[in-house]
Parts: C-alpha cells; structure tokens; sequence
C-alpha cells in the first residue's frame, strides 16, 4: 500500500505568503489542511484551483481567536505553519482588538491547539519587526537573530506591529521550549512578487506599488531588508525540514534604502514615475539573513526580486491607476 503523503496545516491559507506556501507544499507531495476565515468567500477560491488541490488539499473554517476551530484544523497533521496574522496599512482604532489579540492571543492558541492534537513542528511566521527595534543595537553590527525589538520602545513608539510580533515570538519560542513542541520562527523582511490573487492586495505589495507609481504620500528614505514571496515559501519549507528546534531566522536580502532602490528600478524599468516625496531618516535597518543560508537558503538577488514584484504589478494592470501610500508608510500621516 502506498503510504500517506506527510500531512501539515497552515493558518491563513489565503493571505500572500501563506497562499504561496500552500502552492509548494502541494507540490512537494504534502497533503495540506488550510485555514481560512471564511471558505465561501470568492477571495479563497483560488486554493482550490491550485494544483494538486482537488487530491490534496483540505479548507477548514478557522479563526485563531477561535481554539476551537484551531483543534479541528490540525488534528490528523504532523506539522502546522502560523502564517495568520492581520498586516493592516490602514490607521488602526484599537490596535489591542485590531492586532495585538489576534497576533498575540491567536498565537497562544495555536501553540496550545499543537499541544492538545500532538503536532510534532511548528512554523511560526514572525517578522523582521521583531528584530528591528534595538536602540541598543551598535550601529556598525548587522542585526542577526540575537536581536529582539525593545517591547518599551515599541510602545512607546506605538508601533503596535512590532510589538504584537515580538511578543507573539517571544511567547512561541518559550512555550516550546517548555512544553517539548519542536519550535522555529521564521522573520521575513518586507515581502513582495506576484500574488496568487488579485481580489485583496496585500498590505506590503501596496507599499510597493506606491514606490513605483509615486503619489501625494510622503516615504521616509528607511532601509528596507526585501524578500520575494518565492523565497520565503522556500524558507518556511527548508526551516520545517531542516531546523534544529527553537530557532529564529531572519529571511531578507541585503538592504537599500528607498531612494536607492529608486535609483536601480528606475534603471530597470525607466518609464515609471516612482516614489519622489521621500524623508531622510536616521534609521538603518541592516539585517544579515546568513544562519539561513547556511542551513541552505538560496534567495534570489535583489534586481530579480524588483523586477519580479514590478512586472507582476504590471501585467496584473496594479500600475494604471493612482494609488496611496498605506496609512503605516505615510510621513503625512495625519491625512
Ligand atoms: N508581507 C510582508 O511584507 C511580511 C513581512 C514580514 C512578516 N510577514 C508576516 O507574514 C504573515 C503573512 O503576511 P501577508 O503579507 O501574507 O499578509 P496577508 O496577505 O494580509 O495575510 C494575512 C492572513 O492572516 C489572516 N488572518 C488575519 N486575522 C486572522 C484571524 N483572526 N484568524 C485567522 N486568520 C486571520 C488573513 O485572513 P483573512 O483573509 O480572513 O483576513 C490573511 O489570510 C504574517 O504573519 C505577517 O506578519 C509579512
């Protein structure tokens, strides 16, 4: 008898990043269970149109606010991926209800949910955010994986993203370590490349949209540690195979600030406006993503990774219209 393919279930199966990891799990042989939180929306019926779906592929109703549906989800899988997270743009109103319960109490959820159904690895996704934030960090040191947010300044900063990342990955990598549940976190810098679907535009990809068609928004010229979605599904795959437990790995390439990155897609592709109200910062986020490649991480570069995320947009007609910063990138907030 053949024997069953590995079987793994991954939370917000519609969102970006996660859609594209079930796009690879499902042609690496996995047998996947994907959480959504609603199965009759038309935004998630593009899963079902992946390949290998009809055989391998599972929809669960789930809500990581909710234990319940957690526990149905993962029950009969080996592993789980934690992708589930809001990436909100917009101002937010009550960024305890709005982000940090769902980060926060949502991971606590899934961590107990793996307790309770035996799940023997858990990927969470965490984030770049949660390792940006260091005052005390020397600044001619690249931040590795010993770096964490200050959870103060976060606050302090209202920086309620970081702060529900860090403490969301900070909670996960203790309770595995204290309850034997095999535990890494993964820390994509800012994500962009092609979507599975273009009925919801991600929070990252809009920010990328805006540096190409430019607009009334105002960018601080920040470092941005770029990622393609490509990559970071690779990355997802290689640390749930290969990663000794409790470990955390940054996922980014080198950084340039915006105004550079300008620079190099304009002499790409010159034929766009790009991003030109931009605010010098004093604000360099360098990260260096080399425990990653050393456990074999082969990102793509960085010209790839732009043009890619570029000519998605382009051909996906994302680059017609006008378009605004997201609410978080803007220097003009107040509007
Ligand atoms: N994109 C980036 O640049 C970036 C960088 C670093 C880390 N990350 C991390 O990567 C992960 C995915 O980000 P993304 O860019 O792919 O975002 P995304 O496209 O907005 O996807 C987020 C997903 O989370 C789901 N979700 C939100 N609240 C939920 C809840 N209460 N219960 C269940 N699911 C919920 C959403 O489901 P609905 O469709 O139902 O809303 C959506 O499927 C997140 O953990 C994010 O922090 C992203």
């Amino acid at each position: 008898m053949a024997s069953q393919p590995p079987r793994v279930c991954v939370t917000g199966a519609g969102g970006f990043v996660a859609s594209w990891l079930v796009k690879l799990l499902l042609s690496r042989g996995y047998s996947v269970h994907a959480t959504v939180r609603d199965p009759n929306d038309p935004k998630n019926a593009f899963l079902k149109q992946l390949d290998g779906a009809s055989e391998n592929l599972k929809l669960f109703q789930a809500d990581v606010l909710e234990y319940d549906t957690l526990t149905s989800a993962f029950a009969g899988c080996q592993g789980v991926f934690h992708p589930a997270t809001p990436v909100i743009g917009d101002k937010l109103v009550d960024p305890e209800k709005e982000i940090m319960a769902p980060t926060v109490k949502g991971t606590r959820n899934v961590l107990e949910a793996c307790s309770a159904t035996n799940i023997q690895k858990l990927v969470v996704v965490s984030s770049a955010a949660a390792a940006c934030l260091d005052p005390n960090w020397p600044e001619d040191r690249l931040k590795d994986e010993t770096c964490w947010s200050d959870k103060q300044m976060c606050k302090e900063i209202e920086s309620w993203y970081c702060l529900a990342k860090t403490e969301a990955e900070e909670m996960a990598l203790e309770h595995g370590q204290e309850n034997g549940l095999h535990l890494v976190t993964l820390l994509p810098g800012h994500v962009v490349g092609p979507l599975l679907q273009t009925a919801v535009i991600s929070t990252s990809i809009k920010a990328f949209q805006y540096i190409i068609k430019g607009g009334p928004d105002t960018m601080n010229n920040k470092f941005w540690p770029l990622v393609h979605v490509h990559d970071v599904a690779d990355a997802l795959l290689l640390v749930y195979e290969n990663a000794e437990p409790y470990q955390r790995y940054i996922c980014a390439l080198e950084q340039m600030d915006i105004k550079d990155m300008v620079v190099l897609l304009r002499s790409m592709f010159p034929s766009y406006d790009y991003v030109d109200k931009t605010v010098d910062v004093d604000y360099k986020l360098n990260f260096t993503a080399d425990k990653l490649k050393k456990l074999g991480w082969k990102p793509r570069g960085l010209e790839e990774t732009l043009a890619d995320g570029l000519q998605f947009l382009e051909k996906a007609g994302l680059l017609r219209e006008p378009c605004r910063l997201p609410y978080i990138y803007r220097m003009n907030a107040e509007e």
